[in-house]
Parts: structure tokens; sequence; C-alpha cells
């Protein structure tokens, strides 16, 4: 919260609602001319916003990605600060129904929004196993990942795998048995994450939410990004860092044009501390990183930024171009068996 330095009149985003945790705190500093713009694409979180939130007229609440954020009129204006707090919300985990977990049964759904895109178990039933392998490598880090999909390939040709604990229960059987006396995680948390990641796209947002946020940002507004994985870490770290600092010149090369840093990281990456782990444990794995805009004050609300981005929005919407950026499509694409990367198969059983 200190990160995002709330002034009283200023107008604040927060992209990730979940349950209203940090909105709470944004909103307790806010004074009687502040604003706070909610989002969430999950509907049941829009729904707790709606109740808790809702009758205060400094709250705006908006259903969808923060993608999409530009679209949005109440950010027009522009913003003083933006929270992404990334990954699922514990309600999400918690919910049998909303089947995220491996450790209660439920439909296997994994989508944060359950209007848009795949489930889990519809994306299971037509991947092709080399490509839910590369999904379980790429986004859970699963060295079984190859015997994994291979498991996955065989059971569903003799039944679909429609629930959380079907799936769970068949990654385990194909997983080593821990050493004795070594405490594992449950043979299924990297295949869940990973299939979770990918059925929300999550990185691919992460990557279009940066852009889109830091294009509305004004000049001296905060951006505060709190990660649970280094997948997302790293996409955040490498953000800063390449509107921040200079790129490294390359001596054999033409200078090219002088660059003009748009951001200035707020001090390292700062992870929870004993009180905070105390109090939510799933707080052991966040990274918290801070940039904040730069450009004079005064020089207006409008950024040519985010003229852009809302452009690209419309686009997007009217299915002209994908929300995956060139960055991120690398993690999506699934190289063909004799294009795989040689370091990555080296290390794959
Ligand atoms: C970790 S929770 C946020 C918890 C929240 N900060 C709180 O204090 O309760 C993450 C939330 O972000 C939402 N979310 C994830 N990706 C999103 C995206 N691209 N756009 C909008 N919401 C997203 C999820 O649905 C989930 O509710």
């Amino acid at each position: 919260m200190d990160g995002l330095r709330v002034m009283e009149d200023g107008t604040y985003l927060d992209g990730t609602f979940g349950r209203g945790g940090h909105a709470r705190g944004v909103l307790q500093r806010l004074g009687t001319g502040g604003r706070l713009l909610l989002m969430d694409k999950d509907p049941e979180a829009i729904a707790v916003a709606e109740h808790g939130f809702g009758a205060d007229p400094r709250v705006s609440i908006h259903r969808g990605s923060f993608t999409d954020l530009a679209h949005w009129d109440a950010v027009r204006d522009g913003l003083d600060g933006v929270l992404f707090d990334l990954g699922v919300s514990s309600p999400q985990l918690d919910v049998a129904e909303r089947g995220f977990s491996f450790g209660k049964d439920g439909p296997l759904d994994m989508r944060m929004d359950p209007d848009a895109g795949e489930s889990a178990a519809q994306w299971l039933a037509r991947a092709g196993e080399a490509e839910i392998a590369d999904v379980l490598w790429t986004f859970g880090e699963e060295r079984m990942s190859r015997r994994i999909a291979r498991a996955i390939v065989a059971r569903r040709a003799e039944q679909p795998l429609t629930r959380t604990a079907q799936l769970a229960e068949l990654i385990a059987s194909v997983m080593p048995r821990p050493k004795a006396g070594r405490h594992e995680i449950h043979p299924a948390t990297r295949s869940f994450q990973a299939i979770r990641i990918h059925v929300n796209r999550e990185l691919a947002d992460l990557e279009a939410g940066l852009d889109a946020a830091h294009a509305a940002l004004r000049p001296g507004g905060r951006l505060a990004v709190i990660s649970f994985h280094s997948l997302e870490d790293r996409i955040v770290k490498r953000f800063i860092a390449r509107h921040a600092k200079a790129p490294a010149g390359n001596r054999r090369l033409p200078e090219t044009d002088a660059f003009e840093p748009t951001l200035r990281a707020i001090g390292a990456a700062r992870k929870g501390d004993a009180a905070e782990i105390a109090a939510n444990p799933r707080a052991r794995s966040a990274v918290l990183r801070v940039a904040e805009k730069l450009g004079a004050p005064g020089l207006g609300t409008r950024d040519p930024g985010l003229e852009e981005q809302r452009r690209e929005g419309q686009q997007r919407q009217q299915g002209r171009i994908g929300v995956c950026s060139s960055r991120v499509a690398s993690l999506f694409r699934v190289p063909s068996p004799a294009s795989r990367v040689p370091p990555t198969t080296e290390r794959r059983p």
C-alpha cells in the first residue's frame, strides 16, 4: 500500500479486486475527492465488489480483464496508481466448484472468468500430447511433463477427464515415489499451476496489462505488481527495466535514438515480512515490485500511449488482433518436435 503512495484526491485502479483487501486499504487513504476503480474478470469477485463497495460514490466497478483497462471510460483521464495482485484468489482456490484445487474434487474448470475461453477439461480433451507436455514444462517447470502428458492422452481415450480429483490421482499414479523422510509437495501441484496459467492466459494478460497500465499512468503515478511465481516476476522485472534503463549498447552497431526512460524502479523487489506471512501463508511466495511513471507534472493527462492502447483494445474486441503479445507469444507457441529448444529438452526426462 505504501508503494502506491495514495494521494487523497488521486485516481487509482485495483485491476485484481479479488475480495477487496487492497481496495479497502486504498479507500482508507482516499479523501472525498479521490476515486477508486475496481476490476476483476471473475463475476463472483465483481458481485462482492458491488455488494461491499457499490454504494461508495468514490468507487466505480467493471468486470473484465485488466488487459482492456484502456476501454473503460473511467480510465480516460489517466491514473495515479495501478495495482495488480496476480494469480488466483483464496476463494477461487478454496471453492471446489471452481475446479482449481487438486485437494478438493470439483469440475475440471480453472477459469477465472467462467464465460471466457476453454475450461481445463475442454483443453485437456483436445490438446495434443506434445502441447500438453510443453505447457506443463513451460508454466509448471514439471520435470515429468512428458510422462504426465502421455498418461493424460492414454486415459482420455478410455474416459474423459472431467474432475479435479481424477486428474490429480492420474498425475500422482505416474510420478516417482518421494524419497523416505522427504517432505514433497503434492505431485499434481506443478501440473495444476501450469494448466491454470495456460487456460487463463495469465502471462499474456500480464504483458498486455503492464503495457496498458504504463500508458494510463499520469506522470508521478505508481505501478505496483505482486507476483506469485518466478515466471510472472521475470515479466514484471524485465518490463520495468525495459522502460527504466537504456539497453546495453553494441559498439559494432550505429547509435540509435537516445533512450528516454519512462519509468523509475522504486526500491528493490520486496517479499512479504513475517507478520504478513503469518496472517496469510500464501504471501510466502509473493514478490512486490513498484515503479513510478516519469514525465513532467502538468503535461496534461492524456497520454498518446493510452490512445494507442484504446485502439488496440477495440481491435481486439472486434477479433482483429490477439491479446498475446509477441514477447509472450513465444511461450505459447508449441514447437514441432524437431524445433524443440535443446537446453529445455536436455533437462526433460
Ligand atoms: C490474488 S487475487 C487478488 C486479491 C486481492 N488483492 C484482495 O486483496 O482480495 C487475484 C484476482 O485477480 C483476478 N484476475 C486475475 N487475472 C486477471 C485479469 N487479467 N484481469 C482481471 N482480473 C484478474 C482473479 O480473478 C482474482 O480475483
